[in-house]
């Protein structure tokens, strides 16, 4: 039976421990263990609003599993990452994260939780619901392969300037994404660490300006630790004044010809599986559903 401890910062002991636990389940899971927003928050352990649960077999053994609770603006986000060795039909290690994690919400006031499952099937499901979790949202990850053969006017696009673009993005991206949970609440504070990660790159983070304003953009980033490199259509919006216009479809288009020219031979999006005018946008490109992740809600 494992035992569970609380970190309320993450060491760099604990650093290694947690990422040699990552790389074990990204090599059985073929992909990406704990998602962007929990990596920065454990990488960057100023941060606070968060607490880390490490399981762990015995005094010396490596990680169990570990589970990842951070508060945002509106609602709490859990993700949890269990050894392969340590997954068998009982799913304790799992479940026990999740309680104990959930159990951290209602000491801190209880809301809103999401817990995040990549691939999920029946096991998480009934996992799930032992813990009081039921389906929510379904994100879908969409591929389709580079270069674009497409014969479609070039929309004018200048990349980001750094220092000077920032409030016209959030402030047009927040509106774009108002009803959306996690794209709608961007501070500058989260987009300026956005600027300090070694992937972030302005020449590949388009902004489209009509009358002098901006109107939409299309943020790219490459995933050059994955081989082959993945590219990602990472954040795109357009002002809610000019949707349904061709922008969203020219800088799709220009985002792709973006990571195209950068070599890349796949590219990919995460879409809300509610999004119908992006899923009609991105299925009409050639995209086609890779995965689906999961959102398990609860409120505490
Ligand atoms: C998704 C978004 C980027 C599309 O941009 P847009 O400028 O409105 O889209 P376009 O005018 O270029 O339309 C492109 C295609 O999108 C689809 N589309 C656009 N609006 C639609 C709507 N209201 N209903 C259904 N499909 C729609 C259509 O397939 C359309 O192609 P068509 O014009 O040939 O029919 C934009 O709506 C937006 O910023 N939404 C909020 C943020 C967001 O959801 N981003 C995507 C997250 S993955």
């Amino acid at each position: 039976m494992a035992t569970i401890e609380v970190k309320r910062s993450v060491g760099e002991e604990d650093l290694v421990g947690i990422m040699e636990l990552l790389d074990r389940a990204r090599a059985a899971d073929a992909h990406r263990p704990l998602g962007e927003h929990k990596w920065l928050d454990l990488a960057q352990s100023r941060r606070t609003g968060y607490a880390g649960f490490v399981a762990r077999a015995g005094a010396r053994s490596p990680l169990a599993g570990y589970a990842h609770l951070s508060r945002g603006s509106q609602s709490w986000a859990l993700e949890v990452v269990v050894d392969p060795e340590h997954r068998d039909p009982s799913e304790a290690v799992r479940e026990n994260l999740i309680s104990v994690a959930l159990e951290e919400v209602r000491h801190e006031g209880g809301g809103h939780v999401h817990l995040w499952v990549a691939k999920p099937g029946d096991v998480d499901d009934a996992v799930a619901a032992r813990c009081g979790l039921h389906r929510g949202r379904d994100l879908l990850q969409m591929r389709r392969t580079l270069p674009l053969e497409l014969e479609y006017p070039d929309l004018p696009t200048r990349p980001f300037v750094r220092g000077a673009d920032e409030e016209c993005w959030l402030e047009v991206n927040n509106r774009a994404f108002a009803s959306h949970p996690e794209q709608g609440g961007w501070d500058l504070g989260t987009l300026l660490e956005r600027e300090e990660e070694p992937w972030f790159d302005p020449l590949g983070f388009l902004l489209h300006e009509a009358d002098g304003k901006l109107a939409g953009s299309c943020w790219t980033k490459v995933h050059a630790d994955i081989d082959p490199p993945l590219g990602e259509i990472y954040v795109i919006s357009v002002d809610p004044a000019f949707q349904g216009t061709g922008l969203g479809r020219g800088l799709v288009v220009a985002g792709l010809r973006y990571l195209g020219s950068c070599g890349v031979g796949t590219a990919m999006l995460y879409v809300d599986s509610t999004n119908s005018p992006a899923l009609a946008l991105y299925g009409s490109l050639g995209f086609t559903v890779d995965h689906v992740d999961r959102a398990y809600v609860a409120d505490i």
